[in-house]
């Protein structure tokens, strides 16, 4: 293969006045009558060229379309009107595979965009958040294994047990019915004895109809499960979780952000400790803004909305009604109609960003909270043996991996936190 720089390298004055080759796609083309400006995209920045009339390069500039592949070779100038800084005097270009016309253009619909998603990916916009993503992944896994975590996985086709079990999607498994897993909890309790402490990144499956933009039916959970944990400090590891992700991203990122129109500044200031209220407190706050909620039901979109107005850092919310809970949410002792479990809210997008517990240790509430659901009990057999068999304190919480890119980025839409989202309107491409 032909070597080539990276386009980030030869925008510095290093490379000002040398012959360099670089490697990408056309991402604008100007025409005029003596000189042909292309600018050239690769997986790094984006580098102005200039092909002059005289060139030998000429007739491949002029036949030259959006989107198609080629090598560029041209001295490296700096050039404040350039939009990177820098130009290339074209001395070579060869096309690698010339495009056809590419079907996206700037007044195409958000409808379009998604139907040639496999197309529309390699903007810019969209670049960046892939490179953030990216970034957020990093950032968990170095964070979780930092603080000696395993990484464990567990199935994503289960026979019924769910986070709440109206929302699977059906799988049929030799003319049985199995599902697509909502969450990994489950089966990372029964990990617990062996590893003691554990996460995951994995998609994890809601056949929600709910049309918003924070919702995917296929989305990546981060998921972290520890035993000898109690409230307070699964608390501690998720702020810490978010904020070296936060320091990361806005450190190593900056590009990036700028591309996505982000201060990273914002991103920088999010340190732990994070603020905490209880729900109770929270609708006291709620009530105060002018909204009244019923104590015993669960926080709406709305009201996280209103309460976000008020943080500028991710905020947990403790201690929800217990009624209201998973089932797997145990009662505080020192105060049983609320459970020992948390939410954290995203600043900015006011959305649930986390949601975490201690897990109950009691066979016989567990049971009645499933009955109280019409959940199948059986079908949780080996889940009271993990309390069988000697139990332990623990905790866990999951993570909605997309939106906290979502958040990171500041995008509008869910969907373009994601490269191929799945939403229940949409499963192609
Ligand atoms: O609150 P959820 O449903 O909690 C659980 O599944 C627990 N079993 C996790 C655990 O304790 N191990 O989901 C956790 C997070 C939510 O806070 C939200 O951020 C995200 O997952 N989430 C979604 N993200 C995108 N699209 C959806 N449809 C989501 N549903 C939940
Ligand atoms: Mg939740």
């Amino acid at each position: 293969m032909k070597s080539a720089r990276p386009i980030c390298e030869v925008l510095s004055s290093k490379y000002e006045g040398k012959t360099v080759t670089v490697r990408g796609w056309v991402y604008r083309k100007r025409s005029m009558k003596e000189k042909i400006f292309l600018v050239i995209r690769d997986s790094t920045d984006i580098v102005q060229v200039v092909i002059n009339s005289d060139s030998k390069a000429w007739q491949a500039a002029q036949k030259i379309t959006i989107e198609s592949s080629c090598y560029v070779t041209g001295k490296a100038r700096k050039d404040a009107r350039a939009p990177t800084g820098y130009e290339l005097d074209v001395t070579g270009l060869e096309i690698v595979g010339l495009a056809e016309v590419f079907p996206i253009s700037r007044d195409v619909s958000t409808e379009f965009l998604m139907d040639v998603r496999h197309l529309a990916i390699r903007g810019r916009k969209m670049q960046a958040t892939l490179k953030v993503r990216s970034k957020v992944f990093e950032a968990i896994h170095e964070f979780c294994r930092a603080q000696k975590f395993h990484e464990t996985h567990s199935p994503f086709l289960v026979p019924g047990v769910a986070e709440e079990g109206l929302t699977m999607f059906k799988v049929d498994y030799y003319g049985t019915k199995a599902f697509l897993a909502q969450t990994w909890q489950l089966y990372a309790e029964a990990v617990l004895p062996a590893l003691e402490k554990i996460y995951t990144i994995a998609p994890s499956f809601r056949a929600e109809k709910s049309r918003t933009t924070r919702h995917l039916t296929e989305y990546w959970h981060t998921e972290v499960e520890a035993a000898w944990y109690d409230l307070d400090k699964i608390i501690k590891f998720a702020e810490g979780l978010i904020a070296h992700v936060c320091q990361k991203v806005g450190k190593d990122c900056q590009h990036e952000l700028k591309v996505l129109g982000r201060d990273p500044k914002v991103l920088l200031a999010i340190k732990a400790p994070f603020p905490r209220i209880t729900y109770t407190q929270a609708l006291k706050l709620l009530e105060k803004d002018g909204m009244k909620v019923r104590w015993g039901k669960d926080l709406r979109t709305l009201e996280e909305r209103q309460l976000m107005n008020h943080y500028k850092k991710p905020l947990f919310v403790t201690h929800y009604p217990k009624e209201a809970m998973a089932f797997y949410k145990p009662r505080d002792p020192k105060d049983p109609k609320t459970a020992s479990c948390f939410d954290m809210l995203c600043p900015e997008l006011g959305v649930e960003l986390m949601g975490g517990s201690e897990r109950d240790p009691s066979i016989e509430e567990l049971k009645k909270s499933l009955k109280s659901k019409g959940e199948k009990v059986k079908d949780y057999e080996f889940y009271f043996d993990t309390r069988r068999y000697g139990a332990m304190p623990h905790a866990g919480f999951g993570l909605g991996t997309d939106r906290l890119v979502q958040w990171l980025c500041k995008l509008e839409h869910i969907r373009d936190a994601i490269p191929f989202p799945r939403t229940p309107s949409r499963i192609r491409p």
